[in-house]
């Protein structure tokens, strides 16, 4: 098992993959870290669509012109923010939940071997509205991210973010 850091700069986006299966207990791990993560007053706003039925992949694929991966992916997960179960019932505290448990589904790919990409539905009205479509999505329910998942098909190569002009010490 790859250290927490080592997983963390590890980590990048993973737009090629080979067709080897997930298997049950990736995904239960997949899952379980997802929905690991924080939320405002613990609310938990998400739900997850796991979709690993080929058909519907290349639907998305060639409906959604940024995640055109996806039809090379084994599987993928639509992330979705729930605002009725959100703190105070809004989108935004449910937005934010849904992108923290976003980001655990993508360090927990890489701390499996495998590789992901999150490609926005929200905040894009029309990408949402496909995922909607295709997936039988209610239309109180936010698509926030669609992530297709996978063994990634040669080197995962993870950028050097680190600008220390961004840190302000005391204030801005
Ligand atoms: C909110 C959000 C939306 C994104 N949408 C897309 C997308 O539609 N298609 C895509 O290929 N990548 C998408 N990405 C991935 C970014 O392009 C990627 O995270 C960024 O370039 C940094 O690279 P890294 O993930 O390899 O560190 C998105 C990432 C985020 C956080």
């Amino acid at each position: 098992m790859k250290s927490f850091f080592d997983t963390v700069f590890h980590r990048a986006s993973v737009r090629s993959f080979n067709s080897d299966p997930i298997s049950d207990a990736e995904w239960d791990t997949l899952l379980k870290s997802a929905m690991a993560a924080p939320s405002a007053v613990n609310k938990q706003p998400w739900d997850f669509i796991v979709i690993d039925d080929r058909r519907t992949l290349d639907a998305l694929a060639a409906e959604l012109p940024y995640a055109k991966m996806a039809a090379e992916a084994p599987a993928a997960v639509v992330v979705c923010a729930v605002p009725a179960r959100a703190n105070e019932g809004k989108l935004e505290y449910a937005v934010v939940d849904a992108s923290l448990a976003c980001e655990n589904l993508l360090l927990a790919a890489d701390a499996l071997g495998l590789g992901a990409v999150w490609t926005a539905l929200y905040p894009q009205s029309v990408r949402e509205n496909v995922a909607r479509r295709v997936l039988g999505i209610p239309e109180d329910v936010v698509p926030l991210a669609f992530v297709p998942i996978g063994k990634p098909r040669g080197e995962t190569k993870a950028k050097d973010k680190f600008l220390p002009g961004r840190i302000h010490r005391g204030r801005w």
